[in-house]
Parts: C-alpha cells; structure tokens; sequence
C-alpha cells in the first residue's frame, strides 16, 4: 500500500466536485482547458472523452458546442443578461448564480442541435436522432445528464437537455444505473468509506471499486494499492473519492 498525501484545497479539485447552488466552483484549472469547438473550452480530459464519444457517433455534424467553460466574469455576464432579458423566474431555473456553475470548472458543456438559431441558454437538443444517441453513450464515455425532469428539488436547477457534466469512468455509468444525480451520488458514496468493503462495478471485463475518504482538517492521508491504477478526486464538500482498476 502506498501512502497519498492530499492537501486540504485538494477537496475542491477533481472530475466529481459537486458544484450547486450549496457548493462553489473553487478550482482554478484554466491552464488545463482544451477547444471543442469555437470559442468553446472545456477541461482537457473532459474534452478529449467527449472527442471520442463525437467521433463514435458521428456527432459533431448534428450537434453544436454552445457554451463549455466559462470565468465567473462570464456567468455574472450570461446571469446579468438573462434577469434583464428574461426575468428573475427563468433566470433562477436556467442560469446558475455565478460561483455556482459547473461552467466555472470546464467540466460542463451545452451541446444543441445544429440549426439556423440556437438558443444560448437553453438549446434543443431531443432525445432522438444523433442528439438521443449521444445520450445514450454519454455513461460510457464519464459524461452525465446533469439536471433531469423530475429531481428539480434536488439539483436546484430546472430540467436542462442540453447540460452535460463529465464525471469519469466508471462514475457516469454508476450514476445511469442507479439513476442518481450527482448530489444523490456525492451521498451514496459515503458509505463506502471503507477501501475494504468499495462500490464495484464491471466494465470491460475488469472491475472498478469506488470508495470514500473523508477529509482530515490539515492534510488526508489516502491508502492506494499502487499495483494497479487508481485516481483521486476531491468532491468538493467534505472528502476524496477513490477510484482502482483492479
Ligand atoms: N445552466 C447551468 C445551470 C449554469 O448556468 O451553470
Ligand atoms: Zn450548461
């Protein structure tokens, strides 16, 4: 077993933060933004699993990049605009206040449908075509469905087609199976705070265990079996998420 130190910031840091209405984007990581598309960044792991996923569909000729990172400059902007132009109750839906965007940590991006005038805020994007094969693939690929119908109470936002999150592998597809948002994941995962008793899953034929590592007030101090390939991410409330390939 091998010993990882992880600092206190390092909590705010990582492809499964939970950024929302309760929690901050707190992760400055401009300096790892990769272009989808025109004036469209996104995170750059994030960016090259939704390349692959594009590339296995055919995507990019049915579905437009719309908008992938944005500063806190930006959402203030995006959140001005909308109370001026569409009024507080829609605003509050659609638009998350700013230092509360999953935009803000290039981990999110719009997509919509290509057509002569797409929506800035809320794009189409139907659950058929390319646009509900993109959907359907998005799990294997560590991409979610961030604000479904029907768990508005939960994430604090209004159903949004168009948004999706990456989350990683084997993250997203947990998700899908269970049907969780990533609030309900971010609980779910606390259980398994033991590395001996972790969440598994099988994909392509090889197991991977998720457990949950609760922040100490200085430093955390994470067990890893270095013979196989592990991950670390902060969830941005209170711990780490570990991930092995075993
Ligand atoms: N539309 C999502 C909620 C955002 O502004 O981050
Ligand atoms: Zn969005």
């Amino acid at each position: 077993m091998k010993e990882i130190k992880l600092k206190k910031e390092d909590v705010h840091k990582g492809p499964l933060i939970l950024v929302n209405p309760q929690y901050q984007a707190a992760w400055n990581m401009t300096e790892r933004l990769s272009t989808v598309g025109p004036g469209v960044q996104l995170e750059r792991e994030a960016a090259t699993l939704l390349g692959e996923l594009m590339q296995q569909i055919g995507g990019w000729s049915s579905i437009a990049p719309v908008s992938g990172w944005r500063s806190l400059e930006e959402q203030q902007n995006i959140w001005d605009a909308s109370l001026r132009e569409n009024g507080p109750e829609y605003t509050r839906t659609y638009v998350a206040l700013p230092g509360h965007s999953e935009h803000q940590t290039g981990l999110a991006i719009d997509l919509g449908l290509r057509q002569e005038s797409i929506d800035f805020i809320c794009p189409d994007f139907p659950d058929t075509g390319v646009c509900g094969m993109f959907k359907q693939k998005a799990a294997d690929y560590g991409f979610i469905l961030r604000y479904p119908a029907g768990k508005e109470d939960i994430t604090g936002i209004g159903c949004e087609p168009w948004h999706f999150r990456y989350v990683g592998i084997p993250h997203a597809k947990i998700m899908a199976e269970n049907g969780q948002t990533l609030e309900e994941y971010t609980e779910y995962i606390r259980q398994f705070d033991s590395p001996l008793h972790p969440c598994c899953i099988r994909m392509e034929g090889r197991a991977i265990c998720v457990s949950y590592i609760p922040a100490d007030t200085a430093e955390t101090v994470a067990k890893v079996n270095e013979a196989v390939p592990y991950r670390i991410s902060g969830n941005n409330v209170d711990g780490f998420v570990l991930t092995q390939w075993t």
